[in-house]
Protein backbone atom coordinates (compact mmCIF):
# COMPACT_ATOMS: atom_id res chain seq x y z
CA UNK A 1 0.00 0.00 0.00
CA UNK A 2 1.26 3.48 -1.00
CA UNK A 3 0.73 6.72 1.27
CA UNK A 4 1.66 9.84 0.07
CA UNK A 5 2.87 12.46 2.81
CA UNK A 6 2.67 16.56 2.20
CA UNK A 7 5.78 18.64 3.80
CA UNK A 8 4.08 19.52 7.83
CA UNK A 9 4.16 23.05 8.64
CA UNK A 10 5.23 22.22 12.27
CA UNK A 11 4.68 19.47 14.77
CA UNK A 12 3.03 20.47 18.01
CA UNK A 13 1.31 18.64 21.25
CA UNK A 14 1.17 16.18 23.59
CA UNK A 15 1.07 12.39 22.20
CA UNK A 16 0.86 8.88 24.25
CA UNK A 17 2.48 5.88 21.86
CA UNK A 18 1.80 2.42 21.62
CA UNK A 19 3.18 -0.10 24.27
CA UNK A 20 6.64 -1.17 24.26
CA UNK A 21 6.87 -4.34 21.60
CA UNK A 22 9.58 -5.96 23.59
CA UNK A 23 8.31 -5.79 27.14
CA UNK A 24 5.27 -7.20 25.46
CA UNK A 25 6.22 -9.74 23.80
CA UNK A 26 8.01 -10.95 27.42
CA UNK A 27 5.16 -10.06 29.44
CA UNK A 28 3.05 -12.51 27.57
CA UNK A 29 5.47 -14.61 27.76
CA UNK A 30 6.17 -14.60 31.06
CA UNK A 31 2.74 -14.76 32.12
CA UNK A 32 2.37 -18.35 30.09
CA UNK A 33 5.25 -19.36 32.55
CA UNK A 34 3.26 -17.82 35.86
CA UNK A 35 0.96 -19.59 37.63
CA UNK A 36 -2.11 -17.81 38.94
CA UNK A 37 -3.94 -14.27 37.05
CA UNK A 38 -1.85 -11.95 35.51
CA UNK A 39 -2.81 -9.07 33.79
CA UNK A 40 -0.83 -6.92 31.66
CA UNK A 41 -2.10 -3.29 30.81
CA UNK A 42 -0.98 -1.01 27.41
CA UNK A 43 0.52 -3.96 26.00
CA UNK A 44 1.51 -3.14 22.21
CA UNK A 45 -1.44 -3.21 19.60
CA UNK A 46 0.66 -4.15 16.42
CA UNK A 47 0.63 -7.37 14.54
CA UNK A 48 4.05 -8.45 16.44
CA UNK A 49 2.84 -8.88 19.81
CA UNK A 50 -0.33 -10.50 18.01
CA UNK A 51 1.71 -13.10 16.42
CA UNK A 52 3.57 -14.08 20.47
CA UNK A 53 -0.30 -13.94 21.86
CA UNK A 54 -1.14 -16.42 18.82
CA UNK A 55 1.45 -18.68 19.03
CA UNK A 56 0.60 -18.66 22.86
CA UNK A 57 -2.85 -19.40 22.26
CA UNK A 58 -2.17 -22.53 20.41
CA UNK A 59 -0.04 -23.43 22.80
CA UNK A 60 -3.25 -23.55 24.80
CA UNK A 61 -2.78 -20.44 26.79
CA UNK A 62 -5.65 -18.59 27.55
CA UNK A 63 -5.38 -15.83 25.52
CA UNK A 64 -8.66 -13.57 23.24
CA UNK A 65 -7.86 -13.64 19.26
CA UNK A 66 -6.51 -11.07 17.45
CA UNK A 67 -5.20 -7.88 17.94
CA UNK A 68 -3.51 -7.43 21.84
CA UNK A 69 -5.82 -5.98 24.16
CA UNK A 70 -5.06 -3.06 26.25
CA UNK A 71 -6.06 -4.95 29.19
CA UNK A 72 -5.04 -8.07 29.55
CA UNK A 73 -5.78 -10.62 31.96
CA UNK A 74 -4.66 -14.16 31.05
CA UNK A 75 -4.73 -17.20 34.13
CA UNK A 76 -0.68 -18.40 33.55
CA UNK A 77 -0.57 -22.09 33.09
CA UNK A 78 2.90 -22.55 34.67
CA UNK A 79 4.13 -22.99 31.19
CA UNK A 80 2.09 -26.26 31.33
CA UNK A 81 1.17 -26.46 27.67
CA UNK A 82 0.45 -28.30 24.56
CA UNK A 83 3.13 -30.87 23.71
CA UNK A 84 2.72 -30.66 20.11
CA UNK A 85 2.05 -27.32 18.33
CA UNK A 86 2.43 -25.45 15.17
CA UNK A 87 3.04 -22.06 15.94
CA UNK A 88 3.71 -19.00 13.31
CA UNK A 89 5.67 -16.10 14.15
CA UNK A 90 4.80 -14.07 11.02
CA UNK A 91 7.22 -11.16 10.82
CA UNK A 92 8.27 -11.26 14.33
CA UNK A 93 11.94 -12.18 14.96
CA UNK A 94 11.55 -11.68 18.73
CA UNK A 95 8.53 -14.21 19.02
CA UNK A 96 10.31 -16.36 16.49
CA UNK A 97 13.71 -16.44 19.09
CA UNK A 98 12.42 -15.84 22.57
CA UNK A 99 9.78 -18.62 22.12
CA UNK A 100 12.48 -21.04 20.99
CA UNK A 101 14.06 -20.27 24.05
CA UNK A 102 11.20 -20.96 25.80
CA UNK A 103 10.26 -24.22 24.50
CA UNK A 104 13.65 -26.25 23.81
CA UNK A 105 12.70 -27.23 27.59
CA UNK A 106 9.03 -27.77 27.01
CA UNK A 107 8.79 -31.31 26.80
CA UNK A 108 7.18 -31.67 23.63
CA UNK A 109 7.62 -31.37 19.84
CA UNK A 110 7.04 -27.48 18.05
CA UNK A 111 7.77 -26.27 14.95
CA UNK A 112 8.07 -22.19 14.55
CA UNK A 113 7.09 -21.08 11.03
CA UNK A 114 7.89 -17.14 10.28
CA UNK A 115 8.29 -15.20 7.12
CA UNK A 116 11.81 -14.88 5.20
CA UNK A 117 13.19 -12.27 6.29
CA UNK A 118 13.67 -14.51 10.20
CA UNK A 119 16.76 -16.07 10.39
CA UNK A 120 17.37 -16.91 13.68
CA UNK A 121 20.98 -17.40 15.41
CA UNK A 122 19.79 -18.73 18.80
CA UNK A 123 19.80 -22.68 17.79
CA UNK A 124 24.13 -22.32 18.69
CA UNK A 125 23.54 -21.42 22.04
CA UNK A 126 20.28 -23.54 22.68
CA UNK A 127 22.14 -26.67 20.84
CA UNK A 128 24.90 -26.01 23.37
CA UNK A 129 22.43 -26.25 26.49
CA UNK A 130 20.94 -29.73 25.31
CA UNK A 131 18.26 -28.41 22.89
CA UNK A 132 17.06 -30.52 20.14
CA UNK A 133 16.52 -27.49 17.01
CA UNK A 134 16.58 -27.89 13.89
CA UNK A 135 16.13 -25.11 10.80
CA UNK A 136 15.81 -25.28 7.67
CA UNK A 137 18.06 -24.10 4.78
CA UNK A 138 20.62 -20.85 5.55
CA UNK A 139 19.74 -20.71 9.19
CA UNK A 140 15.58 -19.87 8.32
CA UNK A 141 12.62 -20.93 9.92
CA UNK A 142 10.49 -23.33 9.92
CA UNK A 143 12.44 -24.04 13.31
CA UNK A 144 11.78 -27.65 14.48
CA UNK A 145 12.14 -27.63 18.53
CA UNK A 146 11.91 -30.83 20.57
CA UNK A 147 11.69 -30.12 24.45
CA UNK A 148 14.26 -31.42 26.16
CA UNK A 149 16.13 -31.61 29.87
CA UNK A 150 18.58 -28.19 29.48
CA UNK A 151 21.72 -27.46 31.30
CA UNK A 152 22.47 -24.40 31.53
CA UNK A 153 25.81 -22.67 30.09
CA UNK A 154 27.84 -19.44 29.89
CA UNK A 155 27.52 -18.09 26.85
CA UNK A 156 29.83 -15.70 25.49
CA UNK A 157 27.24 -13.69 22.61
CA UNK A 158 29.23 -12.81 19.58
CA UNK A 159 27.11 -9.80 18.56
CA UNK A 160 25.43 -8.13 21.54
CA UNK A 161 21.69 -9.00 20.71
CA UNK A 162 18.65 -9.22 23.21
CA UNK A 163 16.39 -11.56 21.43
CA UNK A 164 19.50 -14.21 21.71
CA UNK A 165 20.08 -12.61 25.51
CA UNK A 166 16.61 -12.95 25.72
CA UNK A 167 16.13 -16.80 24.12
CA UNK A 168 19.15 -18.29 26.32
CA UNK A 169 17.78 -16.99 29.63
CA UNK A 170 14.15 -18.23 29.35
CA UNK A 171 15.73 -21.46 28.17
CA UNK A 172 17.75 -21.58 31.67
CA UNK A 173 14.88 -20.79 33.87
CA UNK A 174 13.88 -24.62 32.97
CA UNK A 175 18.08 -25.63 32.90
CA UNK A 176 19.76 -27.27 35.32
CA UNK A 177 22.50 -25.53 36.91
CA UNK A 178 23.13 -21.78 36.20
CA UNK A 179 22.84 -19.68 33.11
CA UNK A 180 24.95 -16.51 32.21
CA UNK A 181 25.36 -14.53 29.49
CA UNK A 182 28.01 -12.05 28.28
CA UNK A 183 27.65 -9.57 25.91
CA UNK A 184 29.70 -7.77 23.88
CA UNK A 185 27.96 -4.45 24.31
CA UNK A 186 24.85 -3.94 26.05
CA UNK A 187 21.72 -4.99 24.09
CA UNK A 188 18.30 -4.09 25.53
CA UNK A 189 18.20 -5.78 29.15
CA UNK A 190 14.04 -6.28 29.49
CA UNK A 191 14.11 -9.79 30.54
CA UNK A 192 16.86 -9.83 32.97
CA UNK A 193 14.82 -6.58 34.65
CA UNK A 194 11.34 -8.39 34.56
CA UNK A 195 12.93 -11.44 35.67
CA UNK A 196 14.02 -9.77 38.76
CA UNK A 197 11.19 -8.32 39.57
CA UNK A 198 9.55 -11.07 39.47
CA UNK A 199 11.55 -12.05 42.21
CA UNK A 200 14.32 -14.29 40.22
CA UNK A 201 17.60 -14.92 41.31
CA UNK A 202 19.48 -13.44 38.43
CA UNK A 203 22.50 -10.79 38.89
CA UNK A 204 23.33 -8.02 36.40
CA UNK A 205 26.66 -6.56 35.83
CA UNK A 206 27.54 -4.40 32.62
CA UNK A 207 27.55 -6.81 29.79
CA UNK A 208 26.61 -9.87 32.16
CA UNK A 209 23.67 -11.79 33.63
CA UNK A 210 23.45 -14.39 35.53
CA UNK A 211 20.74 -16.78 36.16
CA UNK A 212 21.09 -18.71 39.43
CA UNK A 213 20.53 -22.31 39.85
CA UNK A 214 17.02 -23.76 40.54
CA UNK A 215 13.60 -24.60 40.19
CA UNK A 216 12.39 -21.46 38.61
CA UNK A 217 9.34 -22.54 37.09
CA UNK A 218 6.21 -21.64 37.41
CA UNK A 219 7.02 -18.14 38.16
CA UNK A 220 4.75 -15.81 40.43
CA UNK A 221 1.47 -14.51 38.76
CA UNK A 222 1.75 -10.59 38.21
CA UNK A 223 0.19 -7.46 37.25
CA UNK A 224 2.22 -5.21 34.69
CA UNK A 225 1.74 -1.77 33.20
CA UNK A 226 3.70 -1.83 29.85
CA UNK A 227 5.39 1.72 29.07
CA UNK A 228 4.76 3.49 25.60
CA UNK A 229 7.50 2.30 23.23
CA UNK A 230 10.48 4.31 23.19
CA UNK A 231 11.56 3.03 19.30
CA UNK A 232 7.60 4.40 18.92
CA UNK A 233 8.33 7.72 20.03
CA UNK A 234 12.09 8.29 17.98
CA UNK A 235 9.89 8.87 14.83
CA UNK A 236 8.22 12.00 16.83
CA UNK A 237 11.69 12.76 18.30
CA UNK A 238 13.26 13.15 15.44
CA UNK A 239 10.59 14.68 13.67
CA UNK A 240 10.11 17.45 16.00
CA UNK A 241 13.53 17.96 16.14
CA UNK A 242 13.40 18.27 12.43
CA UNK A 243 10.33 20.38 11.39
CA UNK A 244 10.80 23.99 12.21
CA UNK A 245 8.80 26.07 14.76
CA UNK A 246 7.49 22.53 16.66
CA UNK A 247 7.30 21.45 20.84
CA UNK A 248 6.07 17.67 21.11
CA UNK A 249 5.80 16.33 24.41
CA UNK A 250 5.50 12.15 24.31
CA UNK A 251 3.92 10.78 27.72
CA UNK A 252 4.67 7.67 29.55
CA UNK A 253 7.39 6.22 27.44
CA UNK A 254 9.97 3.44 28.57
CA UNK A 255 12.96 4.92 28.69
CA UNK A 256 15.64 2.39 29.41
CA UNK A 257 19.03 3.22 29.00
CA UNK A 258 19.71 0.09 27.61
CA UNK A 259 17.40 1.46 24.58
CA UNK A 260 18.09 5.27 24.84
CA UNK A 261 21.48 5.32 22.63
CA UNK A 262 18.81 7.99 20.24
CA UNK A 263 18.77 10.08 22.91
CA UNK A 264 22.93 10.35 23.71
CA UNK A 265 23.28 10.52 19.81
CA UNK A 266 21.23 13.52 19.27
CA UNK A 267 22.30 15.39 22.24
CA UNK A 268 26.12 15.42 20.58
CA UNK A 269 24.33 16.62 17.18
CA UNK A 270 22.58 19.85 19.57
CA UNK A 271 19.11 18.32 19.69
CA UNK A 272 16.74 19.64 22.61
CA UNK A 273 15.20 17.03 24.15
CA UNK A 274 14.21 16.67 28.02
CA UNK A 275 13.52 13.97 29.57
CA UNK A 276 11.18 13.98 32.49
CA UNK A 277 11.29 10.81 35.03
CA UNK A 278 7.83 9.40 36.08
CA UNK A 279 8.56 6.25 37.11
CA UNK A 280 11.13 3.44 37.83
CA UNK A 281 10.00 -0.20 37.98
CA UNK A 282 10.11 -2.71 36.70
CA UNK A 283 11.02 -0.22 33.62
CA UNK A 284 12.16 3.37 33.94
CA UNK A 285 9.42 5.56 32.48
CA UNK A 286 9.25 9.52 31.50
CA UNK A 287 7.82 12.24 29.59
CA UNK A 288 10.14 13.53 26.87
CA UNK A 289 9.74 16.87 25.85
CA UNK A 290 10.97 17.70 22.12
CA UNK A 291 11.93 20.89 20.39
CA UNK A 292 13.06 22.18 16.60
CA UNK A 293 16.59 22.51 17.16
CA UNK A 294 19.82 22.53 14.48
CA UNK A 295 22.11 19.64 14.10
CA UNK A 296 25.50 19.22 13.59
CA UNK A 297 27.11 15.60 12.25
CA UNK A 298 28.18 13.16 14.99
CA UNK A 299 30.45 9.64 14.41
CA UNK A 300 28.39 6.65 16.13
CA UNK A 301 30.15 3.94 16.51
CA UNK A 302 31.18 1.26 19.52
CA UNK A 303 28.84 0.71 22.26
CA UNK A 304 25.95 3.07 21.59
CA UNK A 305 25.11 1.33 18.38
CA UNK A 306 23.16 -1.65 20.35
CA UNK A 307 20.96 0.96 22.32
CA UNK A 308 20.02 2.34 19.32
CA UNK A 309 19.59 -0.39 17.14
CA UNK A 310 16.29 0.25 15.90
CA UNK A 311 16.61 4.18 16.34
CA UNK A 312 19.72 4.13 13.47
CA UNK A 313 17.46 4.64 10.52
CA UNK A 314 16.68 7.98 12.53
CA UNK A 315 19.74 9.03 13.22
CA UNK A 316 20.37 8.74 9.50
CA UNK A 317 17.10 10.91 8.77
CA UNK A 318 18.36 13.45 11.22
CA UNK A 319 21.72 13.66 9.40
CA UNK A 320 20.50 14.68 6.27
CA UNK A 321 19.71 18.09 7.91
CA UNK A 322 22.78 18.28 10.45
CA UNK A 323 26.24 20.21 9.57
CA UNK A 324 28.84 18.23 8.28
CA UNK A 325 28.92 14.52 8.17
CA UNK A 326 27.65 12.19 10.08
CA UNK A 327 29.23 8.48 9.90
CA UNK A 328 27.39 5.55 11.41
CA UNK A 329 29.45 2.55 11.89
CA UNK A 330 29.61 -1.16 13.41
CA UNK A 331 26.03 -0.67 12.31
CA UNK A 332 26.20 -4.12 9.80
CA UNK A 333 23.61 -5.76 12.28
CA UNK A 334 20.78 -3.39 10.64
CA UNK A 335 21.14 -5.90 7.47
CA UNK A 336 19.52 -8.76 9.21
CA UNK A 337 16.40 -6.94 10.41
CA UNK A 338 13.25 -6.86 8.99
CA UNK A 339 15.18 -5.54 5.51
CA UNK A 340 18.92 -4.53 5.18
CA UNK A 341 17.93 -1.45 6.87
CA UNK A 342 20.97 -0.17 5.72
CA UNK A 343 20.44 -0.36 1.25
CA UNK A 344 16.86 0.56 1.89
CA UNK A 345 18.04 3.47 3.74
CA UNK A 346 20.71 4.53 1.22
CA UNK A 347 18.23 3.94 -1.58
CA UNK A 348 15.15 5.86 -0.17
CA UNK A 349 16.93 8.91 1.45
CA UNK A 350 19.31 9.35 -2.05
CA UNK A 351 15.87 9.26 -3.96
CA UNK A 352 14.86 12.17 -2.01
CA UNK A 353 17.90 14.31 -2.44
CA UNK A 354 20.29 13.32 0.29
CA UNK A 355 23.94 12.70 0.37
CA UNK A 356 24.35 9.59 1.51
CA UNK A 357 27.12 6.66 1.27
CA UNK A 358 27.27 3.07 1.87
CA UNK A 359 29.30 1.35 3.86
CA UNK A 360 29.39 -2.51 4.84
CA UNK A 361 28.81 -1.57 8.32
CA UNK A 362 26.83 1.57 8.10
CA UNK A 363 26.15 4.72 6.48
CA UNK A 364 27.77 7.69 5.89
CA UNK A 365 25.23 11.25 5.59
CA UNK A 366 26.78 14.84 4.55
CA UNK A 367 24.59 17.44 5.43
CA UNK A 368 22.61 19.76 5.51
CA UNK A 369 20.67 18.74 2.38
CA UNK A 370 16.89 19.84 1.05
CA UNK A 371 15.04 16.62 0.34
CA UNK A 372 12.71 16.87 -2.25
CA UNK A 373 9.27 14.90 -3.17
CA UNK A 374 9.59 11.62 -4.38
CA UNK A 375 9.02 8.05 -4.32
CA UNK A 376 10.71 5.68 -1.64
CA UNK A 377 10.17 2.08 -1.28
CA UNK A 378 10.47 0.48 2.30
CA UNK A 379 10.50 -3.34 1.43
CA UNK A 380 7.69 -4.02 3.88
CA UNK A 381 9.65 -2.81 6.78
CA UNK A 382 7.61 -1.14 9.36
CA UNK A 383 10.62 1.04 10.83
CA UNK A 384 11.57 2.26 7.09
CA UNK A 385 7.75 3.12 6.34
CA UNK A 386 7.94 5.09 9.53
CA UNK A 387 11.57 6.74 9.14
CA UNK A 388 10.74 7.91 5.09
CA UNK A 389 7.97 9.63 6.90
CA UNK A 390 9.55 11.57 9.07
CA UNK A 391 12.05 12.43 5.73
CA UNK A 392 8.67 13.28 4.27
CA UNK A 393 7.55 15.71 6.88
CA UNK A 394 10.04 18.04 5.86
CA UNK A 395 10.63 17.50 2.59
CA UNK A 396 10.21 20.40 -0.38
CA UNK A 397 7.19 18.66 -2.00
CA UNK A 398 4.53 15.03 -2.00
CA UNK A 399 6.89 12.18 -0.28
CA UNK A 400 4.66 8.70 -1.83
CA UNK A 401 6.18 5.75 0.84
CA UNK A 402 5.52 2.52 -0.65
CA UNK A 403 5.11 -0.86 1.70
CA UNK A 404 3.16 1.19 4.61
CA UNK A 405 1.08 -2.29 5.38
CA UNK A 406 4.72 -2.94 7.11
CA UNK A 407 3.96 -0.86 9.85
CA UNK A 408 0.72 -2.19 11.22
CA UNK A 409 3.48 -4.49 12.84
CA UNK A 410 4.52 -2.07 15.24
CA UNK A 411 2.37 1.12 15.20
CA UNK A 412 -1.20 0.78 13.28
CA UNK A 413 -1.75 4.58 14.76
CA UNK A 414 1.31 5.99 13.04
CA UNK A 415 -1.39 8.43 10.59
CA UNK A 416 -3.78 9.59 13.13
CA UNK A 417 -0.99 10.34 15.60
CA UNK A 418 0.65 12.67 12.60
CA UNK A 419 -2.74 14.26 11.69
CA UNK A 420 -3.04 15.40 15.20
CA UNK A 421 0.25 16.84 15.78
CA UNK A 422 0.42 18.24 12.35
CA UNK A 423 -2.70 20.14 12.62
C1 LIG B 1 14.41 -6.77 20.31
C2 LIG B 1 15.75 -6.66 20.21
C3 LIG B 1 16.43 -5.95 19.14
C4 LIG B 1 15.49 -5.16 18.25
C5 LIG B 1 14.18 -5.82 18.02
C6 LIG B 1 13.50 -6.17 19.32
C7 LIG B 1 13.84 -7.49 21.47
O1 LIG B 1 17.13 -6.89 18.38
O2 LIG B 1 16.10 -4.86 17.02
O3 LIG B 1 13.33 -4.95 17.28
O4 LIG B 1 12.66 -7.31 21.80
O5 LIG B 1 14.59 -8.25 22.09
P1 LIG B 1 18.53 -7.51 18.85
O6 LIG B 1 18.26 -8.96 19.11
O7 LIG B 1 19.45 -7.24 17.69
O8 LIG B 1 18.99 -6.82 20.11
Amino acid sequence: MDVTFSPVDRLQGDLAVPGDKSVSHRALILAAMAAGRCVVRGAAPGADVASTAASLARLGVDLPAGPVPRLLSVEGPGWQVAQKADLDAGNSGTTMRLLTGALAGRPGRFVLSGDASLSTRVASPLRRMGASVSLSGAGRPPIHVEGRPLRGIAYDMPIASAQVKGAVLLAGLQAEGPTRVVEPGISRDHTERLLVWLGLPVSIAPGTVTLAAGEHLPLPAFELDVPGDFSSAAFWVVAATLAPDSEVCIEGVGVNPSRTGLLEILASMGAEVEVIPEAAEPELIGSLRVRSAGLRGVRVSGGVVARTIDELSLVAVAATQAEGVTTIRDAAELRVKESDRLAVLACGLRELGADVEEAPDGLSVRGPTPLHGGRVESAGDHRMAMAFAVAAMIASGPVTVGGWEGTAISYPGFLDDLARLAS
